[in-house]
């Protein structure tokens, strides 16, 4: 099936992601840039249907709804499209539009709400009501589909998402395999599934995951979302890295002392109580979040991007990272979790005093972890990892911290010298930071370091696109770089397994064990300074 080419007027996803609204008047036929031909930056979407699975649910109206708008708000969705809303509930079509509605307000990333496409938008979305594992509501589904492909053009294609809980995956992939809605048919209509995380809980359970998915669905129409790889700054990762010649040479163990890589959040689990006893920063943040980043800054150069190669060179990383042999967990893994305190000027409850949490409950709302991983480059260069909820702020950095220089010839001015830093800013203030030392003006040679900052706010002055607008435009679109690969999951996990194992065996861990407001347990502090090094002030 060929991609529609975007009508005049449309933007395109390059108009998109340069923050651009519409595109110019496209050149007569013939007169088009030959060095254009091809590019996927030039396709929108095939015509389809997205069936969200959990369409009731928190992350649809906060995350997925306004992704799938704010899409076509930038008519990146193609005229022929419609969202079929799968939930248990009762819900009528003009409810569910309604409750859309009204969490775009408080969700969508351009306001006012554009009510005249709202209404189109509207217009193409219905409730289907049903059991996930209810075999009756997929057949109903199935007659459904087939309605709207025949009234509304959309040519056999659909995209499932599953934005519900994770224990809900296994029975509609299932489901979705016995009403034969996986097929792909003959005529060329495409079938993908869009999974959420967590993916798991941990290596086994990821590996009888991916059996069921792959019962039902090939590996190349499965997108296991991680949103971190659709934002902005993770995405600039690669260009900084792999765009310029200069930084490249020194992305080695012989310039970087260690890196450090932090996603601070000062919230706290804000009535998600219940998942987060089931899930607790390991599983929610280190397995994904931390080590997607951690891929990225370590990975080798990919031969190029399309999704395979860059993923092999992921998983490459996440195999050479040297497992933590449970019994020395404790002294390369620190767990925290919040007690009461103030997060600037909010006083804040203990993590065991949030609704749905269990008073007693040993869940983390804090780790840090010390990696290494072995491989040619980076052999002995430690990466430190933290994410923690009630922290001072919110603050998602990546610190590559070089070698200090061999000689000190010049006079620091104040205590100690301070080698080189970049600084890679993910959330807020997004840019980046050189450190470098540079002669205090004067008669002396004193020296100080200084920073070159590129901030992305007056570098480009362009709105990104949120990470889900980004994911789910892929998806549609067949590009699965963005999204991790079963091999990638199941990597991930084995390294996440023997923390897990070992909190299991080990003593009762004594919690809570830091102040809401604070940077986590002194214990994560002890992780650096019994190596000499120290966290960097956020
Ligand atoms: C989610 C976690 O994956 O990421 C949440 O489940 C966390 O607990 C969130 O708050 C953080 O995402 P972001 O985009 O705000 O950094």
């Amino acid at each position: 099936m060929s991609p529609q080419s975007p009508a005049e007027g449309h933007a395109t996803i390059r108009d998109l992601r340069l923050g651009r609204k519409t595109r110019k008047p496209a050149a007569k036929k013939g007169a088009k840039n030959p060095l254009r031909a091809g590019l996927r930056i030039e396709r929108v979407p095939d015509p389809h249907v997205v069936v969200l699975f959990g369409a009731t649910g928190d992350l649809a109206h906060r995350k997925v709804v306004p992704a799938l708008f704010h899409l076509w708000v930038g008519n990146l969705l193609p005229e022929r499209f419609a969202l079929v809303c799968f939930g248990r509930r009762a819900f009528s079509d003009q409810e569910i539009r309604s409750s859309l509605r009204a969490s775009l307000d408080k969700h969508a990333r351009i306001t006012p709400v554009d009510e005249e496409r709202w209404a189109a938008f509207a217009a193409r979305i219905t409730y289907h009501q049903g059991g996930f594992d209810e075999p009756a509501a997929y057949a109903s589904l199935s007659t459904k589909l087939a309605a709207i492909d025949t009234e509304s053009g959309t040519d056999g294609n659909r995209l499932y998402y599953l934005a519900t809980p994770a224990s809900s995956f296994p029975e509609i992939v299932r489901s979705l395999g016995a009403a034969g809605l996986d097929h792909e048919t003959a005529d060329g209509g495409w079938r993908r599934v869009v999974i959420e995380k967590p993916f798991g809980r941990d290596l086994e359970t990821a590996v009888k995951l991916n059996r069921e998915v792959g019962k039902v669905f090939r590996e190349s129409q499965v997108y296991r979302i991680d949103h971190y790889l659709g934002k902005e700054t993770v995405r600039n990762i690669l260009i900084f890295r792999f765009g310029n010649l200069i930084f490249e040479p020194i992305w080695h163990r012989r310039y970087i002392d260690h890196v450090q890589i932090t996603v601070a959040e000062s919230i706290g689990v804000e009535g998600r109580g219940a998942f987060y006893e089931e899930t607790g920063a390991l599983r929610d943040i280190l397995q994904n979040h931390l080590l997607q980043l951690l891929t990225l800054v370590a990975m080798e150069p990919p031969a190029n991007l399309e999704a395979e190669a860059l993923r092999d060179e992921k998983v490459k990383v996440l195999r050479a990272i040297r497992p933590i042999p449970v019994e020395k967990v404790d002294q390369s893994v620190v767990r925290g979790q919040y007690g009461p305190g103030w997060v600037g000027a909010t006083e804040a409850t203990g993590y065991r005093s949030e609704p749905a949490v269990d008073p007693a409950s040993e869940t983390e709302t804090f780790v840090a972890a010390r990696l290494e991983i072995d491989d040619w480059r980076w052999a002995g260069v430690p990466f430190y990892l933290r994410a923690g909820k009630r922290l001072p702020k919110r603050a998602t950095e990546i610190a590559i911290q070089f070698k200090d220089v061999p000689q000190h010839l010049f006079p620091t001015v104040g205590d100690e010298p301070e080698p080189n830093l970049l600084v890679i800013r993910i959330q807020p203030d997004e840019g980046i930071l050189m450190r470098f030392a540079a002669k205090v003006p004067g008669l002396g040679i004193d020296v100080r370091p200084v920073n070159m900052d590129f901030a992305y706010g007056s570098a480009f002055t362009v709105e990104s696109p949120d990470a889900y607008e980004t994911l789910i435009l892929d998806a549609l679109l067949g590009d699965a770089s963005l999204f991790t690969r079963a091999d990638e999951v199941e990597a991930a996990w084995r390294i996440v397994d023997p923390i897990i194992d070992a909190w299991i065996a080990g003593p009762e861990p004594e919690l809570p064990n830091y102040t809401s407001g604070t940077w986590g347990p002194d214990a994560a502090d002890e992780l650096l300074t019994r190596e000499g090094r120290r966290w960097r002030r956020l």
